[in-house]
């Protein structure tokens, strides 16, 4: 009884240490081996990158817009140039914002 009991606790508390982790450790997708700095260069503390730190690699949304052409383009709409990380976290779930305003069945996340 008293080791299946120590066992529990010892899960609980791996399982409190995962919470308190750095969360932000973790990167999705195809940047799980990119530096923080290609992202989060010039940041007194890492906070959501500007768009020119993710157009550097990703060249401009006029090009992100070609590679999503369609209805309900996430790159390409009356929204303007919305900065990245309004829809793409590479740390946690990406959000499609525009499901706010609209429903968009077709549209997916790759990956991040
Ligand atoms: C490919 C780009 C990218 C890379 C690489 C990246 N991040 Fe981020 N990071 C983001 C984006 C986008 C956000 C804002 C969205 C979010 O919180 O997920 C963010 C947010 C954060 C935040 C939270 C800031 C806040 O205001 O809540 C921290 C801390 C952070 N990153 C740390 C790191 C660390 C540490 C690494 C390296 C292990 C890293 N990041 C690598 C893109 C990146
Ligand atoms: C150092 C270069 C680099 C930077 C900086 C970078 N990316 Fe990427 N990204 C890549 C590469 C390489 C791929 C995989 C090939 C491709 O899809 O173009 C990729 C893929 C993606 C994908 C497709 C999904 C996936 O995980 O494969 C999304 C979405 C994306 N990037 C968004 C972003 C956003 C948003 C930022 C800024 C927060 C960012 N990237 C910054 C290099 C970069
Ligand atoms: C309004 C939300 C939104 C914003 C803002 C946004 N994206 Fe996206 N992005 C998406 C969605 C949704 C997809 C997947 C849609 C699809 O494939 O049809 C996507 C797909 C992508 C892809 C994969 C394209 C492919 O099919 O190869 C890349 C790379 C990407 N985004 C980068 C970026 C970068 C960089 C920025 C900022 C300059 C950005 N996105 C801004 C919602 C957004
Ligand atoms: C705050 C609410 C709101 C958000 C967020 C929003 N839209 Fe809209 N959108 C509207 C309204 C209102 C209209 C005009 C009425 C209509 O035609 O549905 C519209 C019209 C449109 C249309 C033309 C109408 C159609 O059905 O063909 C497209 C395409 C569109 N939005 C795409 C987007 C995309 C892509 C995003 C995200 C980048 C977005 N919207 C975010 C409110 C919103």
């Amino acid at each position: 009884m008293r080791l299946t009991l120590n066992h529990a606790l010892a899960v609980l508390a791996a399982a409190v240490c995962m919470g308190v982790s750095p969360a932000y450790a973790a990167v999705n997708g195809s940047h799980a081996k990119i530096p923080c700095t290609a992202c989060h260069a010039g940041q007194a503390a890492p906070a959501a990158p500007a768009q020119k730190a993710c157009l550097a690699c990703h060249g401009s949304y006029e090009a992100l817009a070609k590679k999503t052409e369609g209805k309900f383009n996430p790159h390409d709409s009356h929204m303007g140039r919305v900065e990245c990380a309004q829809c793409h976290s590479m740390h946690k779930k990406s959000r499609f914002i525009c499901h706010d305003c609209h429903a968009i069945p077709n549209r997916t996340f790759k990956g991040e």
